[in-house]
């Protein structure tokens, strides 16, 4: 078992270079499904764990894929397919498995795929996604842990109105939509920058999709769609990350890539803590001296505070001055990390989706499980202002979402090891 040894205290200085966003790489490589004609080449594609099953999953159904780590390019050519069901260990690893039926569904009529699995927080239904399927005209099949979804007339445009502005769902309906006759206007939909890296990749594979980033898009079926290049946007989420690690330790970083647009309630809340901001063109310095002070947080569908981002702030609340308010809208079970950081000495109590923390001067080092992909963000947040040397395990889970993490902590100058136990 691998574990991070993390020695607290160090504060982050230099510059960290922001890998491509994983929440938007993954529905792309799933759209590449979608070219019938042409390769595509995605670039700024980082090396992840979800990156490597999404692309065995497209693998699976007959894409050939490959990806060239040095220059972090993925190469999809889906122009021969051979099947439309996933193998279902591959699947039951990640939730974002899922979004392979949409591209199948409207390419080849049907799509069957076991339930999905991902991180363990909330039970993250897909009745949005199957709703979206079925007003563009498929039939759904659900049993012994299979969803079937089938269209063999093709799938026509239709309204379709979410409930809840769904990530996951949108990105699906945008895909099934794409070659879909006639038009289709999804309202309520996620407006998340990787909603719009999404709608960008498929208009340059030939889709014609407007709106996307508002809470209207319309998409007008097109006939085919062809693999093509494009470049993946940076990932908010790390650069979040880095921001807070930076005014965590007191420290100077500059985060390479960083685009201020995506990060604009991160921003606002580490400024109201007290620590400062220097927003340019490629990216954001964040330094700080002195204490941070408490500030309040509640999560909520972009534009609003990232869900994503709440694990780490809590971890940041944990010691900055006075009492803190967390509330988690978007998930009814995200506050696992709440457990582990208590056995670093943090003060945190929970009342359903409401989390209180009262900052305490030091956190002290502990031996603490990533219990998913930002709790364990967060976990490592802890671990570089605590007093001695912290373990983490379960490093499979920051390994879902963390490029090169080690390296590019050390290069900031964080006293950080991963080690085989
Ligand atoms: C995506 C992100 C994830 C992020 C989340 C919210 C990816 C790969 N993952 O996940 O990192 O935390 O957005 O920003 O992009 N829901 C339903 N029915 C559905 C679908 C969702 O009720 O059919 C609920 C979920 O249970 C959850 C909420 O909606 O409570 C948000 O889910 P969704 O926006 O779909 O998140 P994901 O796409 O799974």
């Amino acid at each position: 078992m691998e574990k991070l040894l993390i020695e607290g205290g160090a504060p982050l200085k230099g510059r960290v270079k922001i890998s491509g966003a994983k929440n938007a790489v993954l529905p792309i490589i799933a759209a590449t499904l979608l070219g019938e004609e042409k390769e595509s080449v995605l670039e700024e594609v980082p090396g992840l764990c979800d990156v490597k099953t999404i692309s065995e999953i497209i693998e699976s159904v007959g894409a050939k894929v490959r990806y060239n780590a040095e220059n972090e390019t993925l190469t999809v050519d889906a122009t021969n397919l051979i099947a439309t069901e996933a193998p279902t260990d591959l699947v039951r690893k990640m939730r974002a498995s899922f979004l392979i039926i949409g591209p199948l569904l409207t390419r080849y009529g049907k799509a069957k795929i076991s339930l999905p699995g991902g991180c363990a927080i909330g039970t993250r239904p897909i009745d949005l996604h199957l709703k979206g399927f079925e007003a563009l005209g498929a039939k759904i099949e659900i049993g012994h842990g299979f969803i079937s979804v089938t269209a063999p007339n093709g799938l026509v445009g239709n309204r379709i109105y979410l409930d809840f502005p769904s990530v996951g769902a949108t990105e699906n309906i945008l895909m099934a939509a794409a070659t879909a006759k006639g038009e289709t206007y999804l309202e309520n939909p996620a407006e998340e920058p990787e909603i719009v890296d999404l709608a960008n990749f498929l208009n340059v594979m030939g889709a014609k999709i407007r709106g996307a980033g508002t809470n209207l898009i319309k998409i007008t079926g097109v006939e085919r769609l062809r693999g093509e290049n494009y470049t993946i946007i940076p990932d908010r989420i790390e650069a979040g990350t880095y921001m807070l690690a930076a005014a965590m330790t007191k420290g100077d970083v500059f985060i390479e890539n960083a685009i201020r647009e995506h990060l604009k309630p991160v921003i606002a809340k580490l400024k109201d803590a007290g620590a400062s901001l220097e927003e340019s063109i490629n990216g954001i310095r964040v330094y700080a001296s002195g204490d941070l002070k408490s500030v309040d947080i509640k999560t909520m569908p972009y534009p609003g505070f990232p869900t994503d981002m709440q694990a780490q702030f809590m971890a940041m609340l944990a010691i900055s001055k006075g009492k803190g308010q967390v509330i988690e809208t978007v998930f009814e079970n995200r506050f696992m990390h709440v457990e582990e950081l208590r056995r670093m000495g943090a003060n945190i109590t929970v009342n359903e989706r409401c989390a209180e923390v009262v900052g305490v001067e030091k956190l002290k080092a502990s031996r603490v499980k990533a219990t998913d992909l930002r709790a364990g963000a967060a976990m490592v947040l802890a671990a570089l202002v605590a007093d001695g040397v912290t373990e983490i395990t379960a490093l499979h889970h920051i390994d879902r979402g963390y490029h090169n993490l080690v390296e590019k902590l050390i290069s900031l100058g964080a006293k950080i090891k991963r080690i085989e136990e």
